[in-house]
């Protein structure tokens, strides 16, 4: 019996290991090399020649012991810090700005961007695959995370929006009567205290919509609440984590007063650009539909066949109802099909909007 057991472990870790190893033969060393011939196709000088010449593929992460951290988001993002990379594809383009103070071998990715940071593929590092909730913080989702670090007070206000609108919500609904924060409020529901922690934010955003669908004997009410609104307490309840998710070492608490006149970075122009010499080295990456419809948590809400959530709409035989570009639509901005609709903008990239139009297409 325990010999057997031995056996199959044995097995198990070697056809693990395999596909670990598949997993990295196929990716990242792929954006390493693109990015050592690229920066060697466009340098100036010949230090920096030899300097990408020199470079090996290899796995890079940043321990960050007072954080708790290991990102390896740079594995793949090689070029944030490189001023020269503002045209190059994704992932080997130049952060926009935030860097300076925030300087990666410091603080990492992860910390502001959320996602899984030890993961080594795309889809495992930006929480794209099965039973995910590290999935990636985009747009003002983004805003909750800078609360761990900061306050209104050292964040300028351009990053504050999402959150202080969540908050009036929160107190124009009521919803201190049944549920505490910080030792206030009632008690028919939990303490919300650390609910940041515990929920991710689809997750929270979804039971908004309707809290029976998440959690069958749910007495919470339903509220009318606009897209926007849940959008904005859903990141305001994700700045409420434990003292394990918060970061409490002085080192990387913001002190100084924020500037008024910041600017929060511009949305870069999406998908690829070939304005760069070798641009065409990288690899890109080819999104599965279906998997990504699991993966980016479609299916949190939405049924197809016999699995899925009860939050909106089943999907089985959707592709007899809309066409390919509601589809696209749809999931470019929800609001331009359903203006007055709960479904959330996740804002998926166009390639990912390509792949998941592909697989509604086929459920008919
Ligand atoms: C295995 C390589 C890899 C790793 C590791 C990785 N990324 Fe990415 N990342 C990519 C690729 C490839 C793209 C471009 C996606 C595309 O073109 O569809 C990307 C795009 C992004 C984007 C732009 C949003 C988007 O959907 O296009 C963000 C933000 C991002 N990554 C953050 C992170 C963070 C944070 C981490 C660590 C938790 C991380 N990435 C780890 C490969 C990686
Ligand atoms: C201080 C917080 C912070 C840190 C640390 C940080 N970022 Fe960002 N990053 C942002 C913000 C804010 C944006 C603007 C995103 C937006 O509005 O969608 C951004 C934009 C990006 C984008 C472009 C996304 C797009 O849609 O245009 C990528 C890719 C990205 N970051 C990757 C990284 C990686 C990789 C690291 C680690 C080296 C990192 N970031 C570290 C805050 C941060
Ligand atoms: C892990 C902690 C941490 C996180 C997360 C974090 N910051 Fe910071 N931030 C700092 C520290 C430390 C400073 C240094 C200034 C100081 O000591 O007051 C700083 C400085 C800044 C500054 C002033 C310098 C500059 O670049 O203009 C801005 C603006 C800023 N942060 C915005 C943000 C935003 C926006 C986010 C969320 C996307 C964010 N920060 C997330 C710790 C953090
Ligand atoms: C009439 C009482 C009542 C009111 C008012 C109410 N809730 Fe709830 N809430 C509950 C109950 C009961 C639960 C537990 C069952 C469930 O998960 O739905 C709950 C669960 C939650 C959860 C999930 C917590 C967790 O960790 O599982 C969140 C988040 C939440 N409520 C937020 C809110 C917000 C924000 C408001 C105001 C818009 C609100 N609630 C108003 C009763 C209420
Ligand atoms: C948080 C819950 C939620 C998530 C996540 C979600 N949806 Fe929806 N979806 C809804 C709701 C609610 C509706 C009904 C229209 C509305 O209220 O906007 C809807 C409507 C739809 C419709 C139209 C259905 C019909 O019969 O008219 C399609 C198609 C759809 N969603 C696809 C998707 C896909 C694909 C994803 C993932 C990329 C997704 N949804 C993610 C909640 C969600």
């Amino acid at each position: 019996m325990s010999k057997w057991l031995v056996v199959f472990s044995l097995i198990l870790s070697v056809v693990m290991g395999l596909t670990i190893w598949d997993a990295y033969r196929q990716e990242f060393p792929g954006y390493q090399k693109a990015y050592f011939n690229m920066v060697e196709l466009n340098s100036q000088t010949t230090s920096q020649q030899e300097w990408a010449r020199n470079q090996r593929v290899e796995l890079k992460q940043q321990n960050i012991g007072e954080l708790r951290r290991l990102d390896r988001c740079q594995t793949c993002h090689l070029a944030v810090e490189n001023p020269g990379f503002t045209n190059a594809p994704e992932p080997l383009r130049t952060h926009p700005s935030l860097l300076d103070s925030h300087p990666p071998e410091k603080f990492g990715c992860a910390v502001c961007h959320g996602g899984n940071e030890r993961g080594t593929t795309t889809s495992i590092a930006h929480g794209e695959t099965e039973g995910q909730n590290k999935r990636l913080l985009k747009d003002e989702y983004i805003q909750a995370t800078c609360y761990a670090c900061h306050t209104e007070k050292t964040l300028p206000p351009q990053a504050t929006g999402a959150v202080i609108q969540g908050k009036i919500i929160l107190n124009v609904n009521m919803c201190l009567r049944c549920h505490q924060i910080n030792g206030e409020g009632g008690n028919e529901g939990p303490d919300l205290s650390e609910v940041g922690s515990r929920r991710d934010w689809m997750w929270t955003y979804a039971h908004f919509i309707n809290p029976q669908a998440m959690n069958l004997v749910s007495t919470m009410p339903r509220f009318q609440l606009s897209r926007d609104d849940i959008k904005h307490l859903t990141i305001f309840l994700l700045t409420l984590q434990n003292n394990r998710d918060k970061v409490t070492d002085n080192r990387f608490i913001a002190h100084k007063s924020a500037d008024p006149n910041w600017r929060w970075p511009e949305k870069q122009a999406g998908g690829q650009t070939n304005a760069m010499k070798g641009a065409n080295l990288v690899p890109t990456i080819e999104y599965e539909g279906k998997e990504l419809f699991t993966g980016a948590g479609c299916k949190t809400c939405h049924t197809i066949g016999q699995s899925g959530g009860e939050v909106g709409p089943a999907l089985s035989y959707i592709a007899r109802k809309y066409d390919r570009d509601t589809f696209v639509r749809l999931l470019r901005n929800p609001a331009d099909v359903f203006p007055q609709g709960l479904m959330p903008q996740l804002n998926l990239n166009e390639k990912q909007v390509q792949a998941v139009a592909d697989y509604l297409s086929t459920l008919k």
